[in-house]
């Protein structure tokens, strides 16, 4: 309530229905007219029982919001008159985590209807800035609405008020699971490993170091690529296993991600770009640089494929490759280090 006196002298700042100071049409209020919580403590009590079973009854819905979530199989349906099909697992959790947060919000309109303070408030409209004296007045007024809404005295809703709220993120951590696996060590794997041919990508041949002239660069895949052509996730596999081939002089490699993970000059690098994940091949073979046409991040694949250039974080991981009795290039080993975007689990 602010308690100060309007500079008209009029508490409601207005006389023959105008504002003396701005002129603006005013109304008189009508005469307080108190509650039944206000005058009858049998009434307050009952609105204080009917603000915590509201709460109560969130809390409950919560309950059954987490076990309708757990119970109901997620592929029922269900018929309703009028409204046609419905999915029931959907239908049950949307119901209940729906309700909770009505029952949280009646519950505190009630509260603020039935029980907090009462009175009506006539407020400056023409000063523009508050004087001390003024902000003192309106901090003691919150201070003693605070303590009227009787949060500290009405245990009874502080209590069912708490418990609903603490148990009012529980739905949004149960929904989290709806997001899928967690994908573990799926992302760092690929289907590269030990003796696993480089092939071409889509014509699945086999490739010599002799097929590669010198400053050229070919797009492959591991061959094992062609036996899960078929299967669910081969899209995942065959984004995170692609590889770019180079054939640089030897003399010009200044460094590599091990020792000797090159052949005669042939090296394989990852072609998933290390900042946001684009498919990367223009290769410049005067520089041994390769751009990644996204957002122009550059790596020297002379260089252990470090960064040279724009936002990728992480070098261009290198997989080490030999070649068998006939000659065809083969993996050393899977990638070292994790292909493709940076993420918040990668070092
Ligand atoms: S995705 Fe390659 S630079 Fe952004």
């Amino acid at each position: 309530m602010n308690e100060l006196e309007h500079p008209t002298g009029d508490p409601y700042g207005a006389k023959d229905g105008k504002d003396l100071i701005s002129g603006i049409t005013v109304f008189p209020m009508e005469p307080h007219v108190p509650r039944k919580a206000d005058i009858d403590p049998k009434a307050a009590i009952r609105a204080e029982r009917q603000v915590a079973t509201m709460f109560g009854l969130s809390s409950l819905m919560i309950i059954l919001f987490i076990v309708a979530y757990i119970q109901v199989p997620a592929d029922l349906l269900i018929t309703i008159p009028v409204i046609g099909t419905l999915n029931a697992n959907h239908l049950a959790i949307g119901f209940t985590f729906g309700m909770a947060i009505l029952l949280i919000g009646l519950g505190a309109i009630h509260w603020a209807k039935k029980l907090m303070p009462d009175e009506e408030v006539i407020q400056e409209r023409h000063a523009l800035t508050s004087t001390n004296e003024e902000r003192a007045a309106v901090q003691s007024s919150l201070q003693r609405g605070a303590a009227e809404s009787g949060f500290k005295e009405r245990k009874i809703i502080r209590r069912s008020l708490l418990g609903a709220l603490a148990l009012f993120p529980v739905p949004l951590i149960v929904l989290l699971r709806d997001l899928g696996p967690l994908p573990g060590t799926r992302l760092r794997e690929t289907i590269w490993d030990e003796g696993i041919h480089l092939v071409t990508d889509a014509t699945y041949k086999k490739i010599k170091a002799s097929d590669i002239p010198l400053g050229g660069l070919i797009n492959a895949v591991p061959e094992n690529l062609l036996e899960i052509e078929h299967e669910e996730h081969n899209l995942n596999q065959r984004g995170k296993a692609s590889i770019i081939i180079v054939r640089m002089d030897p003399a010009d490699i200044v460094s590599q991600q091990g020792e000797a993970w090159d052949y005669q000059g042939v090296l394989a690098f990852s072609k998933i770009c290390t900042h946001l994940g684009c498919p990367t091949s223009l290769y410049q073979q005067r520089t041994h640089h390769l751009l990644c046409p996204c957002h122009q991040s550059t790596f020297d694949l002379s260089d252990s494929g470090n960064v040279v250039f724009g936002p990728a974080a992480r070098r261009m991981p290198q997989l080490a490759i030999t070649v068998d009795a006939e000659g065809y290039l083969v993996a050393q080993s899977g990638f070292n280090e994790p292909v493709g975007p940076s993420f918040w689990e990668r070092g």
